[in-house]
């Protein structure tokens, strides 16, 4: 099989199920070697035996992208198994629980953002330091979501952790494209998975979202159209080759819903008439021609 990603190894967070388990099919039917990484033990082996059954060299470990630890452990048996890592997916991630700023606990805050973002941050400081030094160039996806690019009512907290993860990518594929190094921010709208029931992978020490996300399962609106729309989704398998095209096509962004194309327009009609405004006030017109310097 010769194409650009044949015969290289790709590590794959929240690789037993749902978009990271699609993800691992079509990279494993390219030919890469694949490593799914899961906290769910027993989907972790159920993928394992399907991604066995489809002739994909596979790995499976067990992984709780909070853990830098595990994630350091993944990385070491990876390498044990395929030598160098080339790709590093970002995908395991939360709903959290929908609720109003002022019933969101500051408990689902935390575990939101310990999972979406630092997860995030963990598996790119465990895995990008031997892939600058092998050379051979790859690629980090970042699963974020259209969340990410605008805000959503009653769920501050997710849109919140992917607007952060859209900005980390947007930060490290300046900084890793030296190294060649594709970074990128995977950006879907609603893909048919169990994510509305996310609190399935709460951690122990995050008791107290499960006693709001049980309440909140019981009562509100807002759970039940999270539900209905993520079951209307797209399916995981059509992202996963939306995913391969993009990245040939060399995408920071990868969008799979052209449908959301207006509402994030609006936003950016939003950000350059606040430039406007700011053009025309007394007080900081006069910084409007200064040269920028970035870095
Ligand atoms: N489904 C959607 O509509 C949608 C839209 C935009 C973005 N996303 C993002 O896609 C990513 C994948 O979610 P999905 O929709 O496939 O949901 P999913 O719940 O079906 O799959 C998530 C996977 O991550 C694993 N996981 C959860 N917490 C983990 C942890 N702490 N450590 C390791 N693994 C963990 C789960 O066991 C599961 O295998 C998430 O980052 C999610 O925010 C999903």
């Amino acid at each position: 099989m010769s194409n650009q990603f044949a015969g290289k190894t790709a590590i794959i967070s929240g690789g037993a199920g749902g978009i990271g388990f699609a993800l691992a099919e079509e990279f494993g039917q390219l030919g890469m070697n694949i490593v799914i990484a899961d906290i769910d033990q027993n989907q972790l082996s159920e993928a394992q035996r399907k991604l066995q059954e489809a002739n994909i060299p596979v790995l499976a470990c067990a992984l709780d992208v909070t853990n830098y630890q595990q994630w350091q452990e993944a990385v070491t048996a990876a390498q044990n198994e395929f030598g160098n890592i080339h790709m590093l997916v970002n995908n395991a991630g939360v709903g959290g629980v929908p609720g109003s700023v002022d019933d969101t606990k500051l408990e689902t805050w935390k575990w939101v953002m310990d999972v979406n973002v630092m997860g995030v941050v963990n598996g790119t400081q465990a895995v990008a330091p031997s892939m600058k030094q092998h050379g051979q160039g790859g690629w980090i996806i970042n699963v974020a979501s259209m969340a990410g690019m605008n805000g959503v009512p009653y769920s501050g907290a997710y849109a919140a952790s992917k607007a952060a993860v859209v900005s980390m990518s947007e930060s490290w594929a300046g900084e890793l494209k030296k190294h060649n190094i594709a970074v990128s921010a995977l950006c879907p709208a609603f893909v048919k998975t169990r994510i509305h029931e996310s609190l399935r992978n709460l951690q122990d020490e995050y008791q107290e979202v499960k006693d709001q996300g049980a309440a909140k399962a019981s009562s509100s609106k807002g759970a039940n159209k999270a539900k209905e729309l993520v079951e209307s989704g797209i399916p995981t398998s059509v992202l996963a080759k939306r995913v391969v095209e993009a990245l040939q096509s060399g995408q920071t962004y990868i969008f799979t819903h052209p449908n959301f194309r207006a509402p994030i327009a609006y936003r950016s009609s939003l950000l350059d008439a606040a430039f406007a405004d700011a053009e025309n006030s007394p007080i900081v017109s006069h910084l409007k021609d200064d040269e920028i310097k970035m870095l």
